[in-house]
């Protein structure tokens, strides 16, 4: 049943501010690293309380619906449970989902998370005390107070005996999947066979070949991205069909909409690697990941790496996100699942082929999963250096560090209203100046109001003709920052 809640009460907010201040304001931006803090981005933060944004359609519509469904979800479960310990104890979790529910539409302050004993906790609490101490979902930076609200969901089954894995997410996760068969046999037929150039080319064919392939590949892993769950809800099989599409035409049609598009460096950059290590900091599970795997894998067979390392979440985070057993389920149900009832043999035979190739990259370490818990916390990545500096030290081993879809790109660019010509190597700070930083690139669907990377006036030229343009998922960027990896990372 979906939340009847989902009003909130607005009565203790600061002012109404429009956009127009907020560009005014920002001639006093950006604020210098020193002057930076959770609470105080770069330039002026989006928070739920702008009603302009979608920071504000987020916090009182879209999270209580997402919540509302995530209890619905708890119920079916619940009703197909028959042990009366397993069920009090589930019983307990919905009434703490409910108490959120309360704290989102009442507006509440932010608490700190009760200690469940997870090695997230102390991340957590720091930034809690010591940036957003009275502050309240809608006056706190959009970023911070949506991370906060998966981490409270969390904590609703943190607390219990027996349902402390539980994610409210993973039956639609798989659903999606499932209905996703034109999309998945398409990219299946091209590239379950083992990839070999044609006979009797030379290196410089075989170069232009794999650059051809390449930016093919990167675009369907681009647009891969659009099926996110959190945005929409009750999806029908056309709307996913359409979301899906990855043939050539229509990939030529779309390349369009790449506003900020540094494909061809990329291109030129990664099929001059050899035997190198590529990183990918996951997005969404499903027909995302399933994506993702493909070019991963092309990758592999082309010899351009021998490693890819997958970053993965260990919550359930912004419904959509890969956690570990996402991933495992992905892998298993390509070689053992009857997910497609109308699949044909040889499809599934080719699907099968795909699949085991990927779990035997993983058993050889070709691939690796990591989950690391500052993926999953309120900080965006202009703090990963000093917040998580064992994952810094890593990627920066890393010849490309590739960031997949909007919440990424959010964290990357801290969430904020730079201006959209801003070069992306700027926008995102520490993360391109840091000595040691790694090449950096972000793959993603724009489906929210951080926007930067644009050739000069393209995105105020959007703002004036189509409204809506930062959230539909019709445009994307794909950005590459060079960052500083041939020098050697320093802590202060
Ligand atoms: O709730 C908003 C949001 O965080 C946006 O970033 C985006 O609309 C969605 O959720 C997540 O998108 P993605 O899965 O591409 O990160
Ligand atoms: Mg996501």
């Amino acid at each position: 049943m979906p939340a009847a809640k989902v009003m909130l009460n607005l009565g203790a907010l600061p002012p109404k501010q429009n956009a127009t201040d907020m560009k005014k304001d920002g001639q006093n931006y950006p604020r210098t690293p020193s002057r930076t803090n959770p609470n105080a981005p770069p330039w002026p933060a989006y928070r739920g309380y702008h009603e302009y944004s979608f920071a504000h359609a987020t916090m009182s519509v879209r999270l209580p619906t997402i919540l509302g469904k995530g209890i619905a979800d708890v119920h079916q479960t619940l009703n197909q449970e028959s042990d009366e310990e397993r069920i009090t104890d589930l019983v307990a979790c919905i009434h703490r989902m409910e108490d959120l529910m309360d704290d989102l539409t009442e507006n509440s302050k932010l608490r700190p998370i009760i200690d469940d004993g997870a090695g997230d906790i102390p991340l957590w609490n720091k930034e809690i005390a010591k940036y957003f101490q009275g502050k309240d979902f809608m006056n706190a930076p959009w970023l911070f107070a949506e991370a906060y609200k998966y981490r409270r969901l969390r904590e609703c089954f943190s607390l219990s005996k027996h349902w402390v894995e539980y994610d409210v997410f993973f039956r639609q996760k798989c659903d999606t999947f499932s209905r996703s068969a034109t999309a998945v046999f398409e990219l299946a037929s091209r590239f379950a066979q083992p990839f070999k150039h044609a006979d009797g080319l030379n290196d410089d064919e075989k170069l232009a070949a794999n650059k051809l392939i390449f930016r093919e590949l990167t675009q369907v892993c681009l647009w891969g991205n659009s099926t996110d769950l959190s945005l929409l809800i009750d999806m029908s099989e056309e709307d996913i069909k359409k979301l899906q599409s990855t043939g050539g035409e229509h990939l030529a049609a779309t390349e369009k909409n790449i506003l900020g598009n540094h494909l061809e460096n990329l291109t030129n950059y990664v099929t001059s690697m050899k035997g190198g290590r590529i990183d990918f900091v996951l997005d969404n599970a499903g027909f995302e990941l399933y994506c993702d795997f493909v070019y991963a894998d092309w990758l592999i067979q082309s010899g351009i790496c021998d490693q890819i390392v997958f970053h993965g979440k260990r919550l359930p985070w912004f419904v959509s996100d890969v956690t570990r057993k996402d991933w495992d389920w992905l892998l298993n149900s390509c070689v053992y699942g009857y997910l497609f009832s109308e699949a044909s043999e040889a499809d599934m035979d080719q699907l099968r082929l795909m699949g085991r190739r990927w779990k035997q990259y993983e058993k050889e370490g070709k691939w690796r999963y990591e989950q690391h818990p500052f993926w999953c916390t309120g900080y965006t990545f202009w703090d990963l250096h000093s917040e998580a500096p064992d994952v810094f030290l890593d990627l920066h081993k890393s010849d490309l560090v590739i960031f997949k879809g909007d919440l990424n790109h959010r964290k990357l660019t801290y969430d904020c209203h730079v201006p959209y010509a801003t070069s992306f190597a700027e926008a995102i700070g520490p993360m391109a100046s840091q000595p040691g930083a790694p090449r950096v690139c972000s793959l993603r669907t724009i489906k929210s109001d951080v926007v930067c990377g644009l050739p000069k006036d393209v995105g105020e030229k959007l703002d004036e003709e189509e409204a809506g343009w930062k959230i539909s998922g019709k445009y994307a960027v794909i950005l590459l920052s060079e960052g500083r990896p041939d020098e050697k990372v320093v802590f202060q």
